[in-house]
């Protein structure tokens, strides 16, 4: 059983808190486990080359990703309030600047941003539920399955629709409150997911090319390394596993007194990762197979796993039920993104839920269609050389969440006192909290310096 901790301020959130330990486990993996592990971390990895760029990514979880998780659970369950206003409160119990409120802003936006192009992947998601039930993907060839995304995402008004389906499906949610239905939804959602999953994988293995994609991910080629793909990996360790923008600091603001910081993070990192590594595994065998292009970008999920359907028995029903799958996974990151911005609204403006989650819905579902027209008609539209949707990923998962992060960790390691941020932690083994406090104070914050600092060619 938990020991009482000393030293900690007796702050109840009036947003509500979890059943258990266990309920946060699950949400919390709900938030991270989404369309990062299963859209994004393979055409990630295929854009940049394959192993290193896993390399940098799993040493990014486990040496930055877990101890700003613990950092950010620490915070939130301190201070009990959306992200903006549990740092107020921390910097002011602290005496430090209430500029660190900047970390609870930024996140908050971050979080918006990140909604209005993720909703329309949502969309994408939808659809492709409804395509797979219509045997759209029988016998599907790479050029067909090809063909069939690049008609869907051309039509804007269609993808509307998807992406104002899936914005409504999470405000409902958010509006009704995290813990009612989502603890008892992700509860079997997630498993069912990963079995899946696994599923694809063992299709995989019968394509001939399971062992060539394990070569890819895994036979770790330096000469692929560039400062760039270094920062999208670190920054895709942020994205995926939630980091650096207050949704685990908001979610961690429910957590019971008592519950393990160090064993709930580890064991969120750990799913996280396990489940992009396997959908890796799922994909490439089937997109080198079929001839494609790991690199093809955005597209590549919905470009592959129509072949591996449309092309095994009983596809039609795992097509369905997969895209059903990441739909869910999709849904229980979408609400905790928005999360935030939700919470701020109530505590700042004494908003009702309902009102704060209509507005925060409105706001993000118009940003959407900057990412549904990247796809279309202002797909020749770029800056920096970048569409508005490549723009905002780079500037959310790039930029925002690791400098956030970098605050995050300073705030944890040098701001807090050592006697606070142990008898949070409650870290029973002293060298536990010994590492911690050197890759808080030092490693996180200066590694994810230079990685921003080399990307952007000041090193
Ligand atoms: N971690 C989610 C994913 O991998 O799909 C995306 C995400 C959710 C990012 C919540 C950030 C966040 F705050």
């Amino acid at each position: 059983m938990s020991q009482p901790i000393p030293n900690t301020p007796e702050r109840q959130s009036i947003h509500g808190q979890w059943s258990s330990r266990w309920t946060f486990i699950l949400a919390a993996t709900g938030a991270a486990v989404g369309l990062g592990n299963i859209w994004k971390f393979p055409y990630l990895t295929g854009e940049h080359g394959g192993s290193a760029f896993v390399l940098v990514y799993m040493l990014c979880v486990a040496a930055l990703g877990i101890p700003m998780m613990m950092a950010e659970v620490m915070l939130g369950r301190r201070g009990r309030q959306s992200p903006v206003n549990t740092m107020q409160t921390l910097a002011e119990e602290t005496g430090g600047s209430q500029w660190w409120q900047i970390i609870g802003w930024s996140g908050t936006v971050a979080g918006v941003l990140i909604l209005s192009y993720y909703s329309v992947i949502g969309g994408w998601t939808i659809a492709y539920v409804f395509k797979s039930a219509g045997g759209l993907f029988h016998g599907a060839t790479a050029e067909g399955a090809q063909q069939l995304f690049e008609d869907f995402v051309s039509s804007p008004w269609i993808v509307f629709f998807w992406h104002s389906f899936f914005m409504v499906m999470t405000m409902v949610v958010v509006a009704r409150g995290v813990k009612s239905g989502l603890e008892k939804a992700v509860q079997f959602l997630m498993p069912a997911l990963f079995v899946l999953l696994l599923m694809v994988m063992g299709y995989s293995m019968t394509t001939g090319y399971f062992s060539k994609s394990l070569a890819f991910l895994f036979t770790p080629d330096f000469s692929r390394l560039s400062g760039t793909s270094m920062l999208t990996a670190m920054g895709q360790a942020f994205f995926s596993l939630s980091l650096g923008m207050g949704t685990i600091m908001i979610y961690g603001s429910y957590v019971p007194k008592g519950t393990s910081i160090a064993g709930t993070s580890c064991a969120i990192a750990g799913a996280d990762t396990a489940v992009a590594l396997i959908a890796g595994m799922a994909i490439f065998p089937i997109v080198f197979a079929n001839g494609m292009e790991p690199g093809a970008g955005p597209s590549l999920i919905f470009q592959t796993l129509p072949v591996a359907f449309g092309q095994m028995t009983g596809g039609l029903v795992f097509g369905v039920l997969f895209f059903v799958l990441l739909l869910v996974a999709a849904w229980t990151s979408s609400i905790s993104l928005i999360e935030p911005a939700v919470t701020l609204l109530i505590e700042r403006f004494a908003m009702t839920r309902a009102a704060a989650s209509f507005w925060c819905g409105v706001l993000t579902w118009l940003l959407g269609l900057g990412t549904i027209f990247s796809f279309n008609i202002w797909s020749g539209t770029t800056l920096f050389n970048m569409t508005f949707f490549g723009l905002l990923d780079f500037l959310t998962s790039n930029l925002m969440l690791p400098l956030g992060g970098i605050l995050i960790a300073v705030f944890a390691g040098w701001i807090m006192t050592q006697d606070s941020s142990q008898s949070e932690l409650n870290i029973t083994n002293p060298r536990g909290y010994k590492a911690w406090i050197l890759l808080i104070r030092f490693i996180a914050p200066i590694a994810v310096l230079i990685v921003l600092l080399h990307a952007v060619g000041f090193l």
